[in-house]
């Protein structure tokens, strides 16, 4: 729509010619009326709401019934949807087999993709992508579960026993015990963490056609179920230009502080496009000012180590690298500012999540966003199966050798 976009499926008949994007810097696969981003002025709002609204005001639950259902819930509609999936929280007693029988050094990431692939197989009574009451069911059961199966992951990676959910507890709250939490001892959930996870959760929660957001909705349309969908969202994530990125953004600041190299010369590096060498955390697709998270999530780092009372050097070295970054002619000539991932694995090791877990936080943060655009798609009558053309560069036809 608009003058600035053009329906290439009508332009493709009308002219017979394909267009070539690589990575799709210019191709929309869709419209949405979720997510609002304008990257040169460094604008995110879900629904129309500013980000730094939501975060300062709203819950992560709150957050996803914006995302999924359009508009914020009424104090009855988020209290009845925080109920059902407190209801939800429980697994088929079966995963835990299931979990148990992951190699332990997995990538949690492995593990939860695995697990919610597995969804499918014990809930077949939320599959049906055609059939509104599967599709709510399974809305609410992933909202429910993936949280309780991130912990499993967790416990698995670090050997010790799984937890039950704590129906008792808000859903942060009971995430925070299902992982810090253990058998011998009680647990009590630290205001400042929660309201820190709440606050990273929600920054989380959606950005329009990211990679892993387009993958499900790509799987989607070929009307698998949401939990396949959300499982391939996961595996999409999981990779470190994405998703992962927030993994390797505390392998890099450990690497500089364990060189002992110095930020300086790790930068000219950088710039000097040494094979593998690139500032993790820097750069985004769309945003070409700052990342308005990237801002937020700077804040928190500062507030949760001051008010844990955690000194870590490699805050200081993320603080380094920035500043330097930021006057650096290479880095303001391509337009490359600090991502949301750049501060958040600080904030994930002061709260005491092992590295491997930093992607898999990001993951329950997307999910609302994932189901949201999955069933957008879904409800969508203008949905057709994903299927993008090629440029064919092979060997022209040629006989196949006679026998
Ligand atoms: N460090 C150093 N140079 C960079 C970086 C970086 N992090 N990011 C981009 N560049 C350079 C590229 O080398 C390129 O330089 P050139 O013009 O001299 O060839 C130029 O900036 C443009 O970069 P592209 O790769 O074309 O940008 P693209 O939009 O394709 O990539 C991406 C975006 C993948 C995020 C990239 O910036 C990157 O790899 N960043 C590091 C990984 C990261 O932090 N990912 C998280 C993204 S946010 C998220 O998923 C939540």
């Amino acid at each position: 729509d608009g003058p600035d976009s053009l329906d290439m499926s009508t332009l493709t008949k009308q002219t017979g010619l394909t267009g070539l994007d690589y990575g799709f810097v210019n191709t929309a696969s869709t419209k949405s009326a979720i997510t609002f981003i304008d990257g040169e002025q460094g604008i995110l709002r879900y629904r129309g709401y500013p980000i730094e609204q939501i975060a300062k005001n709203a819950s992560f639950l709150e957050t996803a019934w914006l995302l999924i259902y359009g508009e914020l819930p009424t104090a009855t509609e988020l209290s009845e949807f925080d109920e059902k999936i407190r209801r939800h929280t429980l697994l088929h007693e079966d995963l835990k087999g299931f979990f148990s029988a992951l190699p332990h050094d997995a990538h949690p990431m492995s593990v939860l993709a695995s697990g919610v692939s597995a969804l499918s197989t014990y809930y077949q009574d939320s599959i049906d992508p055609k059939n509104p009451e599967h599709v709510e069911l399974a809305t609410i059961r992933l909202l429910a579960k993936l949280p309780v199966m991130a912990a499993y992951a967790h416990k698995k990676s670090i050997g010790q026993a799984f937890l039950y959910p704590d129906n008792s507890l808000s859903f942060v709250d009971n995430f925070l015990k299902l992982n810090f939490g253990n058998l011998a001892e009680p647990y009590v959930v630290n205001p400042v963490l929660s309201k820190a996870l709440e606050r990273l959760l929600i920054l989380h929660e959606d950005h329009e056609q990211n990679a892993s957001t387009s993958t499900v909705r790509l799987v989607g349309s070929t009307e698998a179920n949401l939990f396949a969908s959300v499982s391939a969202g996961i595996n999409a994530l999981f990779g470190p230009l994405h998703g992962g990125a927030n993994e390797a953004v505390l392998t890099m600041l450990a690497e500089i502080r364990d060189s002992g190299e110095g930020v300086a010369r790790y930068v000219e590096r950088v710039k000097n496009k040494e094979a593998g060498v690139k500032l993790m955390g820097f750069g985004h697709r769309v945003y070409k000012n700052y990342d308005p998270r990237a801002k937020l999530v700077k804040e928190s780092a500062h507030e949760v180590l001051e008010a844990l009372g955690v000194k870590d050097e490699l805050l200081d070295i993320a603080m380094e690298l920035e500043k330097i970054a930021l006057e650096d002619e290479y880095f303001k000539s391509r337009r490359l500012y600090p991502n949301v991932d750049f501060y958040t694995g600080v904030i994930y090791k002061a709260m005491g999540f092992p590295t491997h877990m930093f992607t898999v936080l990001f993951a329950i943060g997307r999910l609302p966003g994932w189901i949201a655009h999955w069933r957008e798609m879904n409800e969508d009558p203008q949905t057709k199966i994903g299927r993008p053309q090629q440029l064919y560069t092979g060997a022209p036809a040629r006989d196949f050798p006679e026998r």
